[in-house]
């Protein structure tokens, strides 16, 4: 028997719904050849510089029914980058080394083709240096945040938009009844493309997003103007990494091992007592959505959207283009060269017509 081709799977970076219909749609296309084999690492590129290393076969039984489900059957780490992996010393200390060769040596050495990262940008920017060290990888971009220029849509976004929209409803209701001031904050770290959604979504009154920085006094003027003309509540989505004019966001500094970054949450306290300081009288409460955004069921557009890139990684693993990530634009499955992924993130930009609209229906961004 011919012995056959091998193709790796990962999942790196934050978890997003709609991870495992990737999976199981490369899985699906790859049976459709007969020599293709198909391996997954678990916890990103960890399971293969794991020891002993953790791998799972990919194959019909262990795939079927899971473009359903939340979350990885892969599992997922943000401490992962093999150029800056997390390595324990003999005395139970830690340090910081390199293991990009050791990675590309070990796949090589269990006979592998090529590598499909499904990865945030993060992800990808460790995609594309592994490719300029010469492994045949092709990237799937993935963020609940939607802000990979490459690509209109990444999968997981609009599931997150749905989460945040339903719990925006919920809010909306008990804003109503108390005559409150309901602030709910959502997750994106520098894009505020949930938020905007959401907004528009849910019918919010103010939305403040990290491209806009907001005027205080602005919010308060909205907020008193309509209480005054007689409705006496009022919903705000706040963007976790959304700040005030001339201030920063709201978070701390994480010091964990491997994946050092500013956590942003709080604003929603933060802007709370701001709002109270600069002279409103509602009564406020806050509500932060957090990882709820990210887990259970994808809903029907991203399963979707993640089946089409998981079809399209693996062919893009027949015809060879490596260096590449999938891609939608225009409403077409395409590709892009890693390096130009990476090259810029998607914010909203000044001319965004969601912002124009989201101004016409009333919304404040506080600017
Ligand atoms: O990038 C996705 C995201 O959910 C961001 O929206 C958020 O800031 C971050 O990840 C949270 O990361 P963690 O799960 O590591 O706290």
């Amino acid at each position: 028997m011919v012995a056959k081709k091998k193709v790796l799977v990962l999942t790196g970076g934050g978890d997003c719904p709609g991870l495992n219909a990737v999976i199981r749609g490369i899985v699906k296309r790859a049976k459709k050849e007969k020599d293709w084999s198909v391996i997954g690492s678990m916890e990103a590129f960890n399971g293969i510089l794991y020891e002993p290393m953790q791998l799972m076969k990919l194959n019909n039984k262990t795939t079927a029914g899971i473009h359903v489900r939340g979350g990885t059957i892969l599992k997922t780490t943000n401490k992962g980058n093999p150029f800056e992996f997390p390595t324990q010393n003999k005395d139970g200390s830690w340090r910081i080394a390199d293991q990009s060769d050791e990675l590309i040596n070990r796949i090589h050495n269990l006979g592998i083709e090529a590598v499909i990262n499904i990865g945030g940008d993060g992800s990808q920017r460790i995609s594309q240096k592994l490719f300029e060290k010469g492994l045949n990888i092709i990237g799937v971009p993935k963020t609940i945040d939607n802000d990979v220029s490459a690509t209109d849509f990444t999968f997981g976004f609009r599931t997150a938009v749905q989460i945040a929209t339903d719990s925006f409803d919920k809010l909306v209701t008990t804003a109503e009844s108390h005559h409150r001031v309901m602030i709910m904050e959502v997750m994106g770290r520098d894009a505020g493309w949930i938020a905007l959604h959401t907004a528009i979504a849910g019918g919010a009154e103010v939305c403040l997003i990290p491209e806009r920085p907001y005027d205080i006094n602005k919010i308060v003027d909205h907020i008193n103007q309509r209480y005054k003309g007689g409705k006496g509540f009022v919903n705000i989505v706040v963007a976790e990494g959304a700040r005030p004019k001339g201030g920063t966001a709201t978070g701390e500094q994480s010091d964990e091992m491997g994946y050092e970054h500013q956590r942003l949450r709080g604003v929603a306290f933060a802007l709370s007592a701001q709002l109270k300081a600069a002279g409103c009288q509602a009564d406020i409460r806050e509500t932060v959505l957090g990882h709820t955004q990210r887990g259970g069921t994808p809903i029907a557009f991203d399963r979707i959207l993640a089946t089409l890139f998981g079809v399209k990684a693996f062919e893009m693993v027949l015809d060879k283009e490596y260096g590449y990530m999938t891609s939608y634009k225009n409403n077409k499955i395409t590709s892009v060269s890693l390096k130009s992924a990476i090259g810029e993130y998607n914010f909203i930009k000044e001319d965004d017509y969601h912002i124009h609209a989201a101004k016409a229906i009333g919304i404040s961004f506080g600017d």
